[in-house]
């Protein structure tokens, strides 16, 4: 967001960005705001071919754009300070997460099949809904499946459950099915445009964020092209949770192993790749029955150790003992 609070989105939203300079800067391979920012105005000219002035111009807008600059610490506590919370439905979960799920945050959901990452993001997408008394931020959602597993029979379940209208709150989500990773990241490009149109959208999940990586980038040779094309897509979230005070989710099946639960589940078998992305990561572990484990992973800020909690007929709910 730049300073006067309009939101910029791309490039050609800059005052000094004309279509030609737009043509010139992507045809030197500088075509997002990003590139711009942190692009050098000599290297920009030349690369550009455009006078160093307009480089320094545009860099300076492109800055402003994604609000690159000192903040003071009482700025930065005042926008930590705003992060607000989305009730998992279950205190014991929210307790973990320190309230809830956090805007401004990217949140992974991590664990094997079953595991419980698809009804949570069901249940979020619902309760985002929820006015901020009863813990949700009055706001929609936006559900990106990948993997055809989004079902609005349990919406219409989960949100008579807590007394929402059923067709309004499904009407309060707009999904998408994500055919392969070029389309998926395709849709998150083209987020911000309807984050602006509807500015009630607080919540963008994506389940499972790493099926289709993992399908078309297999084995060990692609692992680099894979690992490359996931990181822009993933800093992507994070930058969108930043930039529109909202909560993103990503699901990450990862293949149990008993013994990685106590160990670095980390090194779990393809959950390398978000390592590096800045967010809070949940382990989540199937129990007996409906029972689920839940447990936060290199979280500083947050206390250690795990909860339980359940899926019942109407969602996510704290685990009877
Ligand atoms: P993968 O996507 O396969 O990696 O698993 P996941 O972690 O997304 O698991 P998911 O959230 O789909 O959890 C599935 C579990 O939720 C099932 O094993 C059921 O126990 C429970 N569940 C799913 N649908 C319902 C439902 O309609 N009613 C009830 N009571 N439980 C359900
Ligand atoms: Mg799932």
């Amino acid at each position: 967001m730049s300073s006067d609070g309009k939101k910029v989105k791309s490039l050609s939203d800059l005052p000094g960005v004309g279509q030609s300079i737009l043509n010139k800067l992507i045809e030197a391979g500088y075509s997002s705001l990003e590139a711009v920012a942190v692009a050098s105005p000599q290297d920009l000219s030349v690369a550009a071919g455009i006078p160093l002035t307009t480089a320094q111009r545009i860099i300076k807008e492109a800055r402003e754009a994604l609000d690159i600059r000192f903040k003071t610490a009482l700025e930065v506590k005042k926008e930590r300070i705003n992060t607000k919370k989305i009730t998992t439905g279950s205190q014991a979960l929210d307790g973990l997460l320190g309230g809830g799920i956090e805007t401004r945050t990217m949140t992974e959901l991590f664990g094997e099949f079953g595991s419980g990452k698809t009804q949570l993001c069901h249940q979020l997408s619902v309760n985002v809904q929820l006015p901020l008394e009863k813990g949700g931020l009055g706001g929609k959602a936006v559900y990106i499946d990948t993997e055809g597993t989004f079902r609005w029979e349990r919406i219409e379940a989960m949100s008579k459950a807590i007394g929402l209208e059923p067709d309004s709150a499904m009407n309060n989500i707009y999904y998408m099915r994500a055919i392969n990773s070029d389309h998926q990241m395709a849709i998150v490009d083209d987020l911000q445009e309807l984050i602006s149109k509807d500015p009630a959208i607080k919540l963008v999940i994506v389940d499972s964020v790493t099926s289709h990586f993992r399908a078309e980038f297999p084995g060990r040779e692609n692992l680099a092209v894979r690992q490359q094309k996931l990181n822009k897509h993933l800093h992507q979230l994070v930058r969108l949770a930043e930039m529109y005070d909202l909560a993103v989710i990503i699901t990450n099946q990862v293949m149990a192993r008993p013994d990685m639960f106590y160990g670095d589940p980390t090194v779990a078998v393809g959950g390398h790749t978000l390592y590096h992305v800045p967010g809070i990561r949940v382990q989540l572990k199937k129990s007996r029955g409906n029972k689920r484990i839940a447990r936060i992973v290199d979280a500083p800020h947050l206390p250690e150790g795990e909860v339980v909690f359940a899926i019942t007929e109407e969602g996510v709910r704290d685990a009877e003992e």
